[in-house]
């Protein structure tokens, strides 16, 4: 009997600083915008990824529990590009446990993408270099393409699936900004990201979103390069408000926050004004990531975490890119 094609890989969930919403292309997963995230320390997914002679259907496990039929036929389909790529048709198992709750807007599906691509191509032997990498994760979750490389992170949106992947823009120490996440609901999100992206296009919104992108991506990255915390806040919580302007206004009507996303929202406002450098961005659920400049997130933390509402409080740093890890 051939032994079962074993490996396993970690990888961490980013928030983005400039986000990706709606897609070109639905199937190949092209964003209709190019983003730049920040990967986030202390949060991951790791994945193990078994292609079994002896097995007959691809199982999943999240977080030691039978994933529901949705979620294991997307991992499925994402496995059969691995196996047309590696030339088999092996039946796989894989194991995902992450660290962070699952589908409350903390990019679970980045982590888990990126360490389930990771995992099989290393498991089929499949010789592939970040952005092949990144690519490929892309086809599983678009963010996940982003998860492959640690620090700030741009993903170049691309015309076809060849041309779309991300680039590290620079690493984490280059400018050691905190994140703080306040998780005001870990229950998962009833409408989830794949849903949302085919709706963006119905928003008299997202052309104008869209077009000023290259424009918010230039100040992104200006304001990275320079370390510029005041740059950054107004590019970030614009970018934000963008998208979260387009989920509103698309038939039907996304609204992924809750009252306390907005008790976060302005308190973080009135902390800046009083002179703390940090700002806020949400991704697609209620949970606020408030941004803190070096230093900062010591005093803004247990004002977070007294604010009503707020559950819990992640701390992440950036984090790095996903790896292999001893199986
Ligand atoms: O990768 P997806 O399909 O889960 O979409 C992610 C969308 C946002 O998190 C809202 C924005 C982004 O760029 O990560």
């Amino acid at each position: 009997m051939p032994r079962a094609l074993v490996a396993t890989a970690e990888a961490s969930p980013n928030i983005a600083l400039v986000k990706y919403w709606g897609n070109r292309d639905d199937l190949l997963r092209l964003p209709s915008n190019g983003s730049i995230s920040m990967t986030l320390g202390g949060l991951r997914t790791v994945a193990r990824v078994a292609f079994d002679p002896a097995a007959t259907v691809d199982t999943l496990l999240i977080d030691g529990k039978v994933a529901p039929p949705a979620a294991r036929q997307r991992v499925a389909k994402h496995l059969d590009l691995v196996r047309a790529a590696a030339g088999h048709h092996l039946k796989a198992r894989i194991d995902s446990s992450s660290n962070f709750p699952s589908g409350a807007g903390i990019a679970s599906s980045a982590s888990a993408f990126a360490a389930i691509t990771m995992a099989s191509a290393a498991a089929c032997g499949l010789p592939l270099e970040s952005a092949a990498l990144s690519r490929l994760a892309r086809r599983g979750s678009g963010s996940a393409c982003r998860s492959v490389w640690g620090g700030f992170v741009e993903w170049l949106a691309g015309d076809e699936d060849e041309s779309s992947y991300a680039i590290p823009l620079a690493p984490g120490e280059h400018w050691p900004l905190i994140d703080l996440v306040a998780v005001v609901s870990q229950a998962p999100k009833s409408i989830g990201s794949t849903e949302g992206h085919q709706r963006a296009a119905s928003s008299p919104l997202q052309p104008a979103r869209v077009a000023d992108t290259p424009r918010r991506l230039s100040a992104c990255r200006l304001a990275l390069l320079e370390r510029d915390f005041a740059a950054l806040s107004e590019v970030v919580e614009l970018d934000s408000l963008m998208m979260h302007a387009v989920m509103m206004t698309s038939s039907p009507a996304l609204v992924y926050w809750q009252p306390s996303t907005l008790t976060v929202m302005n308190a973080v406002t009135e902390w800046r004004r009083q002179g703390h450098e940090v700002c806020a961005t949400v991704d697609a659920g209620p949970n606020v990531h408030c941004l803190c400049a070096p230093g900062q997130a010591s005093a803004i933390r247990p004002k977070l975490q007294d604010l009503p509402g707020v559950d819990l409080v992640f701390e992440c740093p950036p984090g790095e890119a996903a790896r292999l890890v001893q199986d």
